[in-house]
């Protein structure tokens, strides 16, 4: 059985410091799992009927404090999610080294903007990464760059999760040391035990830490805001969700929801399918999780110590490189907002969400839409209240590396619309895209947009050469 499998493991394990961490692992593994069972013989679902749309205390607006006493920034740590490959992207290792701007990548700008923080108020806010086993090595060499810097920069890996055979329901490494394919990191549901586990939740709270700001490495949107780390101290919040308002275009993400009385975490994998048009709209949930989460520490400690965590199972079903059927329990951070007392959602600014799920984000990050300045990417005030472009790059550009081969230089896209680009296009140096562009490349036909070409308002298809 399972349990016997994961036992067996933990016994072979013959180095003590790794047979401890691996036993901590396989035993929250094992709890999981269980879980997973019980939920899935009783298909606990939440009753529709119950949920309501958050109120406005549980959903705050975002409010521009006067006067913040900058000096509470000495009670925050900071803390980058940094256990996702840049796989969909078509990268090798860490999605935070991809390059960004200026030769910077997403790691070097969040390093930036906490070392700006630091010397701007005079305080000493440790930079976190929370690595995976697929994560640690490449980060662990790179940040190294650091060393000599003033920054206080700590890492620590998530825990390793067995990938499970769908069909046996039995654990797919047969040893600690078996290929890392067999195994995963469970999702950022598991900074809670992560944290805990290797001892930096207790040595932060010594050292007088009291929050941790939470953010995904790929949002350069997620800057220190000391109007909401004041706002969840004036509220007595353990628990602080940024959520924004939703578009047409936001409909995966999760929203916050009122069930009997409590904030909740919503995620479309929740919603019964006959409600899913009803989740999508802009109406009843107006709202979504930015996964910029601001956590006190102590709180995290007594939930902690009363082995009251139980997050949300995500089944992620796999089909590895060989053809077999897998199952990982995965876990959001998002869904422990039900374990904390008094937590809300904050309705903050577009801008705090800036995520880079694909080359067609990247584009946009890359521009001058967005002005730099010590990390913190601004959206350029010629465009302030335009919102962004719609960027849609086909196949051709999945690939940070064809996406790079393909713009000999970053379009001007500040008067941009919309873009959509399919097939075999190249552009050259200098080009300025403004209105709707629309350039598709037939099968077998190649595009290419001339250096210092100008298209406003374009639709260009086929072979054809302006
Ligand atoms: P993803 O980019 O994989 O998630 O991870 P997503 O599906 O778009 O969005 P979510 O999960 O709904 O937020 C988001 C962040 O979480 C980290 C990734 O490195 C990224 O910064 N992550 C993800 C971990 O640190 N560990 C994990 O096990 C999974």
């Amino acid at each position: 059985t399972m349990r016997n499998e994961l036992n067996r493991m933990v016994a072979e394990e013959t180095d003590p410091a790794a047979k401890k961490i691996l036993q901590a692992e396989m035993e929250s593994f094992f709890l999981l799992f269980n879980r997973f069972l019980i939920e899935r013989a009783k298909g606990e679902k939440l009753d529709w009927d119950k949920i309501n749309p958050p109120n406005p205390k549980q959903v705050r607006a975002y409010k521009q404090l006067k006067d913040v006493d900058a000096s509470i920034l000495n009670k925050l740590a900071v803390l980058k999610l940094n256990g996702g490959l840049g796989t969909t992207m078509g990268c090798v290792g860490p999605k935070s080294i991809i390059e960004v701007r200026e030769g910077m990548t997403f790691l070097d700008l969040s390093v930036r903007q906490i070392e700006h923080l630091n010397s701007e108020y005079n305080v000493n806010v440790p930079f976190i990464l929370m690595n995976s086993f697929n994560t640690a090595d490449d980060t662990a060499r790179i940040i190294q760059k650091y060393q000599n810097h003033n920054i206080n920069i700590l890492t620590f890996n998530q825990s390793r999760y067995p990938r499970v055979d769908k069909e046996s329901l039995l654990p797919c490494p047969k040893h600690a040391s078996d290929d890392k394919a067999n195994w995963y990191p469970p999702g950022h549901g598991d900074i809670f035990d992560a944290l805990t586990n290797c001892g930096l939740l207790d040595q932060l709270i010594e050292s007088g830490k009291e929050y941790i700001f939470i953010s995904n490495v790929d949002n350069l949107g997620a800057v220190v805001d000391l109007n909401i780390l004041q706002t969840m101290i004036d509220s007595q919040a353990e628990y602080v969700m940024e959520v924004t308002d939703k578009t047409k275009a936001d409909i995966k993400g999760g929203t916050i929801i009122d069930y009997e009385g409590k904030p909740r975490l919503l995620e479309v994998a929740q919603v019964p399918k006959d409600h899913l048009d009803e989740f999508c709209s802009t109406r009843k949930f107006k709202i979504f999780n930015t996964n910029n989460i601001w956590v006190n520490l102590r709180a995290i400690k007594r939930i902690m110590d009363e082995d009251a965590l139980s997050l949300e199972i995500i089944v992620n079903n796999k089909v590895t490189d060989s053809g077999q059927a897998v199952i990982q329990l995965e876990t959001a951070i998002g869904a422990a907002i039900k374990h904390f007392d008094s937590a809300i959602g904050i309705n903050v600014p577009r801008s705090r969400f800036l995520p880079v799920k694909s080359c067609s984000d990247l584009l946009l990050i890359k521009s001058k839409l967005y002005n730099l300045e010590h990390g913190v990417l601004t959206m350029d005030k010629s465009r302030e209240f335009g919102g962004t472009p719609v960027v849609k790059l086909g196949d051709h550009f999945k690939k940070v590396a064809n996406f790079e081969k393909r713009f000999k230089s970053i379009p001007y896209i500040s008067e941009l619309d919309h873009l959509t680009v399919s097939g075999d296009v190249w552009f050259g140096k200098g080009v300025r895209l403004a209105g709707t562009c629309i350039i598709v490349a037939n099968e077998g036909s190649k595009i290419m947009i001339p250096d210092n070409a100008n298209l406003e308002g374009k639709l260009i298809t086929g072979n054809l050469s302006i």
